[in-house]
């Protein structure tokens, strides 16, 4: 079945800007949609979002991507039966940039996603079905999730440097027990705050914004809560961070600058070194800065045998960048936004690569989210094994954790009837 019509719009994200949806049409008026987010702490080689400039919405709009949309994009796909991989390449080759600057990877991820859903719904399959299928894998998994508990950095107008205290549940045998351990302890923490008068709201990626005298004392706060629920649902956690640390490296002086002090790349590691022996700490992304390549070199000598180091901005999903990063033993892990890279085959790519040099592939929303759950689809299909959707909490995170469980039970009714 072919291609009908190809429809931009620009709707707005969760925290009130603008941003793409993408509808394909197919012959038999049957359609399909999809929505792409937007970071607040990007790194600086990511797929280029088209926004207008101007006036208009503070300069944020999008109409010049949905322009490209309806104008560039749909007169070479409409038509055709959909063919998600043949077809971005179609739309690299249109758009002849590094980064996707002249269409927009805005413009082009909403399209490719589409075009998946599109592909999958002629073929009767789930999305993510057909990306096991287009990665040659026989099989599909639910990841482990990755659930953020406390914002700081620039997602939080906080003293905390840290941008993500994040908390994974390990024990539950089922997505649905794993989501309510997360619950579980976001409500802990939630009435942990409260009790010390220090809930200050919920921040963009669903988690607690609040004033510590420093990191430490939200790390303690965040084990005092995970004790309260390690009663409630008789599971474990872990502790995952990412530091974001671009966001305080100063790049004329390579230094940090972490509450006052300068600090070195050798300082943060042994800072990390300190905390993974008092808190039980598996994860630090972004660890260093993305210019600080010698400094990821010895964090990796380090601790990578201790801790996993995973690469976010300074990857920023990249099948080149994780490539290189890989031969020069930069990360153990990668961070996997489709929106840095601006294709579903693309972020397909560079799960396959961490999968094949045992990197953990970590699949990632952003912090200005839709309601869009293709990093859902793309963590089952792929087997990513890692997802990090931020806080159980906000409709735009619960999108992504509640599809999850419907997907869980679906692979269960298929298992238990197979
Ligand atoms: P962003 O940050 O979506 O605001 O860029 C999320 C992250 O750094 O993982
Ligand atoms: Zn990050």
């Amino acid at each position: 079945m072919k291609i009908a019509k190809i429809i931009g719009r620009e709707i707005y994200d969760a925290r009130g800007w603008p941003t793409v949806e993408c509808e394909i049409m197919l012959e038999d008026g049957s359609f399909v949609s999809a929505s792409v987010p937007t970071g607040i702490s990007r790194g600086s080689h990511e797929a280029h979002e088209l926004r207008d400039g101007g006036q208009r919405l503070m300069g944020k709009g999008v109409l010049q991507a949905i322009e490209n949309i309806e104008n560039q994009i749909a007169p070479i796909l409409v038509g055709q039966e959909p063919d998600v991989v043949s077809m971005d390449l179609a739309m690299l080759e249109l758009d002849g940039t590094r980064d996707k600057s002249r269409l927009g990877g805005n413009a082009t991820l909403a399209v490719s996603i589409a075009l998946l859903r599109a592909q999958a719904a002629i073929e009767s399959i789930e999305p993510y079905e057909l990306i096991a299928y287009l990665c040659d894998y026989n099989s599909v998994t639910l990841p482990f999730a990755l659930f953020n508990m406390i914002s700081g950095g620039a997602h939080a107008n906080s003293n905390l440097h840290i941008q993500e205290i994040m908390a994974m549940p390990v024990g539950p045998q089922s997505f649905r027990e794993c989501l309510e351990a997360a619950v579980t302890l976001h409500h802990c923490l939630g009435q942990l705050l409260a009790k010390d008068d220090k809930m200050h709201g919920i921040g963009f990626e669903g988690a607690y914004i609040s004033r510590f005298d420093d990191e430490r004392q939200a790390l303690d706060l965040l084990m005092k809560a995970t004790e309260k629920a390690e009663k409630l649902t008789g599971s474990k956690y872990l502790i995952a961070l990412d530091m974001a640390a671009s966001q305080f490296y100063n790049r004329k002086t390579n230094v940090y600058e972490w509450h006052g002090l300068k600090l070195t790349s050798e300082d943060l590691i042994a800072y990390y070194e300190k905390l993974s022996k008092t808190y039980p700490l598996f994860s630090i992304e972004d660890g260093l800065s993305e210019f600080d390549f010698n400094g990821w070199a010895t964090m990796s000598a380090e601790l990578g045998n201790e801790i996993q180091l995973i690469g976010d901005d300074l990857l920023t999903s990249n099948p080149e960048t994780i490539a290189s990063a890989i031969e020069q033993s930069l990360v153990t892990g990668a961070i996997i936004k489709p929106n840095q890279i601006g294709t579903v085959t693309e972020s397909l790519q560079a799960v396959k690569l961490c999968k094949e040099h045992d990197l953990t592939a970590m699949v990632s929303h952003r912090s200005c989210e839709t309601n869009d759950t293709f990093i859902v689809e793309l963590v089952v299909g792929t087997s990513a094994g890692y997802i990090k959707a931020g806080g159980p909490s906000r409709g735009e995170h619960l999108a992504k954790y509640n599809e999850l469980l419907r997907i869980e039970d679906v692979l269960m009714f298929t298992l238990l009837n197979a």
